[in-house]
């Protein structure tokens, strides 16, 4: 509603309100006019301004911007812990209002895994704290997601015998064997060393070909998001306002030093900082 008036009412005349045609599956994922605020007695820090953008089944889309451009907030929203001040995100046609298993989040840092638990525990916890699973179809499930990023034999250890890697690949698996209809990932390799980083980014692309889940991945590397991402939304600084898509469907790991990824990886420069100038006025 706007200006008391029922949305139907802001249509152009004649147009009807009716589901997409059947050529284009609508979204998965819609993201639409979303602003984001922090709220203290003090202040308000806006966060997002009106972000909006669509994802796909089986997408992988990044959201790309520099620190502080409301990134990790979105990403929030979406998992449904914050709510919108204005717009609305919805998944699978139904407005997000909580956070579901229907959305995973996996974090940048490394302590996400109860030390208390062995990895395979910590895969199975979720699966049985939702009641998706009783405990033998999750231990089963769980083993699953765990041999499929290679950490079978890892079951019944301790995170704190694992490398940084190693925990990734267990929260990954974790919430792999959720199934979500979305896995949300705020910058999971951040952390890592260069050629871990690009290990993982490799090993979770091979696992999207293997079970296409649909991704909402987060980052402000460039590269990363054109190495992961088959759309990319690009985020001004902060507050976050959209600044344009760009389509990295093209590139991969195979594609970091040639020409066509340089020359969009400049442009991506481009784009996030030339008006950064102006908008202080
Ligand atoms: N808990 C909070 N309280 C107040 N402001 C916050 C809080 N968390 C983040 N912010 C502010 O919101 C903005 C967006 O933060 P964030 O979403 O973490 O950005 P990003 O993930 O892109 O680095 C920043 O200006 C940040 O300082
Ligand atoms: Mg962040």
């Amino acid at each position: 509603m706007r200006n008391g008036l029922p949305a139907t009412a802001l249509r152009a005349p004649g147009a009807v309100a009716q589901p997409a045609r059947a050529a284009e599956p609508s979204p998965l994922l819609q993201v639409d006019g979303v602003s984001l605020e922090y709220r203290t007695p003090e202040r308000v820090v806006r966060a997002t301004h009106r972000v909006g953008f669509d994802v796909h089944a089986a997408e992988r889309f990044v959201l790309l911007g520099p620190s502080g451009c409301g990134k990790s907030t979105l990403l929030k929203a979406v998992a449904g812990f914050i709510a919108p001040v204005e717009g609305e995100i919805r998944l699978d046609g139904h407005r997000v209002t909580a956070p579901g298993p229907d959305r995973i989040v996996v974090f940048q840092e490394f302590d996400q895994l109860p030390p208390w638990k062995t990895v395979h525990q910590n895969v199975m916890f979720p699966l049985l704290a939702s009641r998706t699973l009783g405990k033998r179809e999750a231990a089963e499930r769980a083993l699953h997601y765990l041999d499929k990023v290679g950490l079978a034999r890892f079951a019944d250890v301790h995170p704190h015998q694992l490398s940084g890697g190693m925990k990734q690949r267990v929260a990954i698996a974790r919430a792999l064997a959720m199934q979500p209809r979305v896995l949300l990932m705020d910058e999971p390799f951040a952390a890592l060393d260069a050629l871990t980083r690009r290990k993982m980014q490799e090993e979770l692309l091979a696992l999207w070909d293997e079970v296409r889940f649909t991704l909402l991945f987060v980052t402000h590397s460039i590269e990363e998001a054109l190495v992961v991402g088959s759309r990319i939304a690009l985020l001004s600084p902060h507050p976050g306002r959209m600044r344009a898509e760009i389509n990295s469907h093209e590139f991969g790991l195979h594609s970091t030093g040639g020409a066509a990824f340089q020359a969009t990886a400049q442009r991506i420069h481009g784009l996030l900082f030339e008006h950064e100038g102006a908008v202080a006025s």
